[in-house]
């Protein structure tokens, strides 16, 4: 193995040299017409705006320093701190990271005035006296720093290409989501997922803290939640909770990387841990057992108790205080025993609750047909077959203002499996095969959805089935890098054919961090 990894470094410097004594001086856009061996701005995941080859790079070794300029920039050297923390351990470099922005290495400019980056792009220039990475925030240096990683070999020392990247996001929402309810995983684990995500530029990390067989965080106002509803899992095992301590660890860390927490606490529907672990929940008084089966749609929250309004209230004030982010969710998915009328008017109180906590509501696209509040944000995890009428509510809702996430079960759920062959996993949206998850088109998905009201893209990954670390990377990779392409690059750079080969691109980097992922036939892996 790392025989062949240094014959790959080798390959992609050689690649890197090649491009530059034949300098390109035209505009390429990396999903057109990809040549048979990419060289080496072309094998950018996900494909950037534009690129432009340009004589000869920057030779990366044992004298490069990070440059992080003059001014008070406390952020920035921050983000100079963090590449080279991620950087050292693969390319054996020292990498200092120093003040000042004169001389040659790797120099990160704040340019608040930088034009054609947004708010997360940026342009990176590259000659021989070093890289510029130039944006208008320190995300957009974060992310700059993630496309010159990608510019280099994943292990040793190589050259950057010389020319120019420039480039910004399609959507400004890209985001992971993971289900921590069915089967219990530690903080440790999931920030080694956001770890795995942030080279390709996801920024946003939901989290599926609550359901029938676990609560996952705990609360203060309410400590049996966690210390008894967080007991079990699915199969019985003795699942696990957060403590508050361990979440805000999370938080923090998923922020240094330009990565935003959205929490959910599910409700109506899917609370069976919180029934179990409070009578008083219960209109009858009578809390059920523990449920570690995969049953949905049988649990709800008592719609008529004013003490269902005091939980909720106590619970989601505990959480968004614990949350930076302006995005808090509350699930109203798979509500099938709670009367319609019901659902509304709980959806409506607990709407309210969110925003009196300072959040936006994110929930699935059920609260469509229900009255979403103001500004709520709307999560689609339909099918090519779900019904029309629920697509045209998502649709009228879209049109009404509110911003949609797309999650299509069909192409983005991640505990779909690929194939017949896939262990662990599901099929009651059919198998999501590689191509299949990326080869679609979030602008033009959903009739009646235009473009401008997409917030951005995510992809769940529930763990009914997904009971270890092995399955989990199994599952998501390589399907969560084509998330991050639909979630960043330009339409027009987008195609399976490009994309297979940028994939394959990305092998030796993940085998590199150790991920378990799925070798698709369909990937040209080298
Ligand atoms: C869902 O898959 N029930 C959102």
């Amino acid at each position: 193995m790392r025989v062949l990894r240094r014959t790959l470094g080798t390959l992609l410097a050689l690649g890197a040299a090649l491009s530059c004594t034949a300098a390109r001086g035209d505009d390429a856009r990396p999903g057109d017409d990809p040549p048979a061996a990419l060289a080496p701005f072309e094998g950018l995941l996900p494909a950037p705006v534009s690129v432009r080859a340009a004589g000869p790079g920057y030779a990366v070794g044992p004298g490069t320093v990070i440059r992080t300029g003059a001014g008070p920039g406390e952020e920035v050297r921050r983000v100079g701190e963090l590449l080279a923390e991620q950087w050292r351990g693969p390319s054996g470099l020292p990498l200092p990271v120093v003040g000042g922005s004169d001389g040659d290495g790797i120099r990160l400019r704040l340019d608040e005035e930088a034009e054609g980056v947004g708010d997360e792009g940026y342009r990176l220039e590259s000659a021989p006296g070093g890289v510029t990475l130039t944006a208008r925030t320190p995300a957009g240096l974060f992310h700059a720093g993630q496309t010159l990683r990608q510019l280099l070999p994943a292990a040793g020392p190589g050259t950057v290409p010389g020319g120019t990247v420039e480039d910004r996001p399609r959507f400004a929402y890209r985001g992971a989501m993971v289900d921590v309810a069915r089967h219990f995983f530690t903080v440790e684990q999931v920030k080694r997922y956001v770890d795995q995500l942030v080279p390709y530029k996801v920024n946003a990390l939901h989290v599926h803290l609550t359901d029938d067989q676990g609560w996952r965080l705990a609360v203060d106002s309410w400590p049996r939640l966690a210390e008894y509803g967080g007991g079990t899992e699915v199969g019985g095992g003795p699942g696990g909770y957060w403590t508050k301590e361990q979440y805000a660890d999370l938080v923090a860390y998923a922020g240094e990387r330009y990565v935003d927490v959205v929490p959910e606490i599910d409700m109506p529907g899917h609370v069976n841990a919180a029934l179990a672990s409070y009578a008083e929940l219960n209109c009858d008084g009578r809390a059920p057992e523990r449920y570690t089966g995969t049953k949905v749609g049988f649990s709800s929250l008592c719609v008529g108790k004013e003490r269902t309004y005091e939980f909720v209230d106590e619970v989601l004030g505990e959480v968004a205080e614990l949350t930076p982010g302006r995005y808090l969710h509350i699930g109203g998915d798979e509500a099938h025993s709670t009367p319609a009328a019901d659902y509304e008017a709980f959806m409506d109180r607990a709407q309210a609750v969110v925003g009196r906590h300072g959040k936006t509501v994110v929930a699935w696209h059920q609260l469509s047909a229900a009255g979403p509040a103001e500004g709520a944000v709307l999560q689609y995890w339909g099918h090519d077959r779900t019904a029309a009428a629920e697509k045209a509510a998502v649709a009228s809702a879209a049109q009404a203002g509110h911003p949609v996430i797309l999650s299509p079960s069909d192409r983005l759920y991640l505990d779909m499996k690929y194939d017949a062959a896939t262990k662990p996993g599901l099929t009651w949206a059919g198998y999501v095969p590689v191509e299949r998850a990326y080869s679609w088109d979030p602008g033009a998905h959903l009739a009646g959805v235009p473009e401008s009201a997409v917030l951005g893209v995510e992809a769940p990954l529930w763990t009914e089935t997904v009971a270890t670390r092995a399955d989990w990377e199994f599952m998501a990779f390589p399907r969560m890098l084509g998330l991050a392409e639909l979630g960043w690059s330009p339409a027009g750079s987008l195609g399976w054919d490009g994309y297979r080969k940028r994939l394959a691109a990305q092998g030796p980097r993940l085998d590199a961090q150790g991920v378990n992922y799925h070798r698709s036939p369909d990937v040209p892996w080298s």
